[in-house]
C-alpha cells in the first residue's frame, strides 16, 4: 500500500548510547505528530538493532537493518541473516545502497538473490538504485536506473511488489550536499512508475511508494516530498540529528 514514508539511514554512526539518545528524542518528538499514512523508519547498525527495535515497540518508529546476506545460514563469517534480523523484531531491509554496490561490490545479480532471501522471510524491502554523475551527464540515467530495477526486481510476481518500496538515490547527491532538483526528482520517479506499469499493471505502479534519496535536509524537503511520485525520502546526514529528522517528518 503506498504511503508517505521518512527513512533514516544511520550508515556506520552512532554508538550504543548515542543511539539510545537519538531515538529516546525521536520517540518523544513524533509522539503528538499526526502520522497517518506515514510511516517513519530507522536503520542503525548492526549492533544496534536489537536495542533499538525493542525500544520502538510501542512507539510509531519501524526499524530497519541496513544490509544482510543472501543465504540461510552457514559459513560466512561477518554476515548476518535475513531470519536473525526477523528474530529481534526488525522488519524491513535497506538493499542495494550505493555505498554497497560501490564499496562492497553488491551486483544487481547479488542483489536480486538479497531481494528473494528478504521476501522469503517476510522482511520488508527498501531497494536503493541510482545513476553516478557521469550518467547523467551522458543523458544515461533513465537506462542505468531501468536496469538496475529490472534486473534485480523485475523476476518478482506482482502480489510480492506489496513489500517492495523503492529509493531513488542519484549517487552524486548522497553526501555531498548537492540535491537533485525536484523537478529531476519528480521525472525520474514518474519514469520508474510508467517502467512499473508497463512491466506489471497499473495498480502495482500505483501502489508502489517511491523514496527520493541525496542530501535531503529541511531546507529543501517540503518541495521535493510535494511531487505528485515521490512518497518520502530516505535520508542519510540529516537522520543523524533528532530536529532534523523531525523537520522532514513535519515536512512531509
Ligand atoms: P544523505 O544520504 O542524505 O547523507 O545524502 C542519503 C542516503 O545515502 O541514503
Amino acid at each position: 500500500m503506498r504511503s508517505k514514508i521518512v527513512a533514516g539511514n544511520w550508515k556506520m554512526n552512532k554508538t550504543l548510547p548515542e543511539s539510545k539518545k537519538l531515538v529516546k528524542a525521536l520517540k518523544k518528538s513524533i509522539k503528538n505528530l499526526p502520522l497517518e499514512n506515514t510511516r517513519v523508519i530507522i536503520a542503525p547498525t548492526y549492533v544496534n538493532l536489537q536495542r533499538v527495535s525493542k525500544s520502538t515497540k510501542k512507539s510509531s518508529i519501524e526499524v530497519a537493518a541496513q544490509n544482510m546476506h543472501q543465504a540461510d545460514s552457514g559459513a560466512f563469517t561477518g554476515e548476518i541473516s535475513a531470519e536473525m534480523l526477523k528474530s529481534i523484531g526488525v522488519e524491513l531491509i535497506i538493499l542495494g545502497h550505493s555505498e554497497r554496490r560501490e564499496y562492497f561490490d553488491e551486483t544487481d545479480a547479488l542483489l536480486a538473490k538479497k531481494v528473494d532471501q528478504a521476501l522469503k522471510n517476510k522482511l520488508e524491502v527498501i531497494f536503493c538504485f541510482g545513476e553516478v554523475l557521469e550518467d547523467r551527464k551522458n543523458g544515461n540515467h533513465f537506462k542505468v536506473v531501468e536496469n538496475q530495477i529490472k534486473n534485480a526486481l523485475f523476476h518478482l510476481s506482482a502480489d510480492a511488489w506489496k513489500a517492495i518500496i523503492l529509493a531513488y538515490e542519484p549517487v552524486w547527491a548522497i553526501g555531498t550536499g548537492e540535491t537533485a532538483s525536484p523537478e529531476q526528482a519528480q521525472e525520474m520517479h514518474a519514469f520508474i512508475r510508467s517502467l512499473v506499469a508497463e512491466k506489471y499493471n497499473g495498480d502495482v505502479a500505483k501502489n508502489v511508494s517511491i523514496l527520493y534519496g541525496g542530501s535531503v535536509k529541511p531546507a529543501n524537503a517540503k518541495e521535493i516530498f510535494s511531487k505528485e511520485d515521490v512518497d518520502g525520502g530516505l535520508i542519510g546526514g540529516a537522520a543523524l540529528n533528532a530536529d532534523d529528522f523531525v523537520a522532514l517528518i513535519e515536512a512531509i
